[in-house]
């Protein structure tokens, strides 16, 4: 256990499930004892090192994880689906959820809030392990998201850890795999992953599976690349017969006995035919996800040397054997933690920082602009007529900066120059919005478009630039305007896309995204 002086920092990995949530710490620069959270309110005197992602509102009382599953005849699940909209209609709890926040008038980043702030707080256990020096410590969070969530998706996580009240200069997004892919690649065997090797993270949890390929470009210090675009979605589908093992036991820590559906010590029995009613068609799904990345590792010429296994229905030993069948020459590792695998891996990143070189963009991304209008190529409705330049322009043509599949870093930001006309003397000029659209078409489309999606405005202030660094022009009928060349830089992080303006190389602050 590291000494414990008043400056120390700690990180807190947040890992936010669908169905449970875990918490894992460590004290900075002792990333060897990583510890998880396994005492919660209302788990009795059982440990478990996640806690359910559930809550209720029981006179005006705020019940969450075990407390509240045992003590609301109705608690709300499936809150973190809700946040990503495309998800939320698949998954029959949060479907039930959003009713009953609709009855309350609460949003899902408003409840996601509530417990991401019982979480984040877990003050009593920290302070019960780490004594006084516990309030003196500075605190670091790693939250982690989806792979495959959409950036709105992200957005909300982010608003719910803030309105939680996690500072968001101590907090960082990570997405699972990731996270996943950093504690698995520690937990097991060394030599089993080499340098150069490629391997695919399967984090199969209780609403999404996330699938995503890294090439180990160095294993001290640990450098990853990804290096086929990233699968997944939410768990589930159709089914398939094929079982060959009998009797399986799931944990249900915190549980009572009952003898009449054979649940005892937190394991509840099932035979061979319930499990196959109901992992079937799941495991069917993870499968198909798996063949879609090893088809793409083989495209690209990669060899695949391992599958790692993580998250909850990740443990699970009947996806264990099928995958084993499904690829004999290929290692798959399912690590003894495969279950915390996430929470852990959240702090080792909060402690040693973005071990990923390259992330492979999963949409492409860019702005409208304008062209001077050609009656041969441009629709005359099209056009209007532009007051600085004096001449008719075509506004809704694309200009895309970020090409899905391309390799993207947050070491080095994606850099965009824009150029923007505004009214000279009128302060408030100097705030303005840029809307960013994504697309997720395989081939990026030339004009605005069905398969073009707005993402966010950005929301751009310029007023601490001195102005005499503006060009100043005057048009033929009088009228002063500056031409303004600045740079809008993206950085494309693990979990979350951060945006600053940038003027002659200068930063002038982060740019407030708002998002569609
Ligand atoms: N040994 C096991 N075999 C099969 N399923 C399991 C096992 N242990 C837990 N599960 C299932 O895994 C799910 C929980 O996994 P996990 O905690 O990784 O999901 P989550 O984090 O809540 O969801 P997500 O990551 O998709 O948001 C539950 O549905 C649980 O029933
Ligand atoms: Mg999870």
């Amino acid at each position: 256990m590291a000494e414990r002086t008043t400056n120390q920092s700690l990180v807190i990995g947040i890992d936010f499930g669908t169905t449970f949530s875990g918490i894992a710490w460590a004290i900075m620069d002792d990333q060897k004892s990583v510890q998880v959270i396994s005492s919660w309110p209302g788990s009795g005197n059982r440990s478990s090192v996640k806690t359910p992602t559930v809550m209720a509102f029981l006179e005006d009382r705020f019940l969450w994880g075990w407390q509240a599953l045992a003590l609301s005849p109705e608690p709300i699940r499936g809150v973190k689906l809700l946040l990503d909209e495309s998800q939320s209609y698949r998954y029959s709890p949060s479907l039930n959820a959003n009713k009953l926040l609709g009855a309350m008038k609460k949003s899902p980043v408003d409840i996601a809030s509530e417990y991401l702030k019982a979480l984040a707080h877990t003050n009593e256990m920290l302070e019960r392990r780490l004594g006084s020096a516990y309030n003196d410590m500075d605190r670091k969070f790693v939250l982690t998201v989806p792979a495959v969530w959409s950036d709105k998706a992200k957005d909300n996580t982010l608003k719910a850890a803030i309105n939680a009240g996690i500072p968001e200069h101590r907090l960082a997004l990570l997405s699972e795999p990731e996270a996943a892919a950093l504690y698995t690649l520690r937990a097991i065997q060394p030599n089993t992953i080499k340098k150069n090797d490629t391997f695919i993270v399967c984090d199969a949890g209780g609403g999404t599976v996330d699938l995503n390929s890294y090439r180990v470009h160095d294993l001290s210090p640990l450098s990853l690349e990804e290096v086929v675009e990233g699968t997944g979605g939410f768990t589930g589908t159709d089914c398939e017969d094929d079982f060959d093992y009998v009797g399986w036991r799931l944990p249900l820590p915190g549980t009572e006995d009952n003898g009449e559906i054979e649940l005892e010590g937190g394991y509840l029995q099932l035979s061979k035919s319930q499990i196959q009613g109901v992992f079937d068609p799941v495991v069917q799904d993870v499968l198909s996800l798996v063949h879609t990345q090893v088809r793409r590792i083989r495209v690209a010429g990669l060899p695949l040397q391992a599958i790692l296994l993580v998250g909850g229905f990740g443990s699970c030993e009947y996806l264990y054997r099928r995958l084993r069948r499904a690829y004999p020459r290929i290692t798959v590792i399912q690590p003894q933690d495969a279950w915390q695998a996430i929470a852990c891996g959240a702090v080792l990143r909060g402690i040693e920082g973005n071990q990923v070189r390259n992330r492979l963009a999963r949409s492409h991304y860019g702005v409208k602009y304008c062209v001077t209008y050609n009656a041969e190529l441009h629709n005359r409705n099209e056009a209007h007529w532009c007051r600085f330049r004096e001449k008719l322009l075509v506004s809704n043509i694309m200009r895309w900066f970020i090409s899905k599949g391309t390799p993207i870093s947050e070491n080095e930001p994606v850099r965009k120059r824009f150029c923007r006309k505004l009214v000279c003397d009128v302060e408030a000029s100097l705030i303005f919005r840029e809307g960013l659209y994504f697309s997720s078409s395989e081939m990026t489309p030339y004009k605005l478009s069905n398969d073009v999606n707005h993402l966010c405005d950005l929301r751009v202030d310029l007023r601490a630039v001195p102005k005499e660094l503006f060009k100043r022009r005057t048009n033929s009928t009088g009228l002063s305007y500056y031409s303004i060349d600045f740079d809008l830089a993206i950085i494309p992080t693990s979990g979350y896309m951060y945006f600053q303006v940038e003027f002659n190389g200068t930063t002038y602050g982060k740019v407030q995204a708002e998002y569609y």
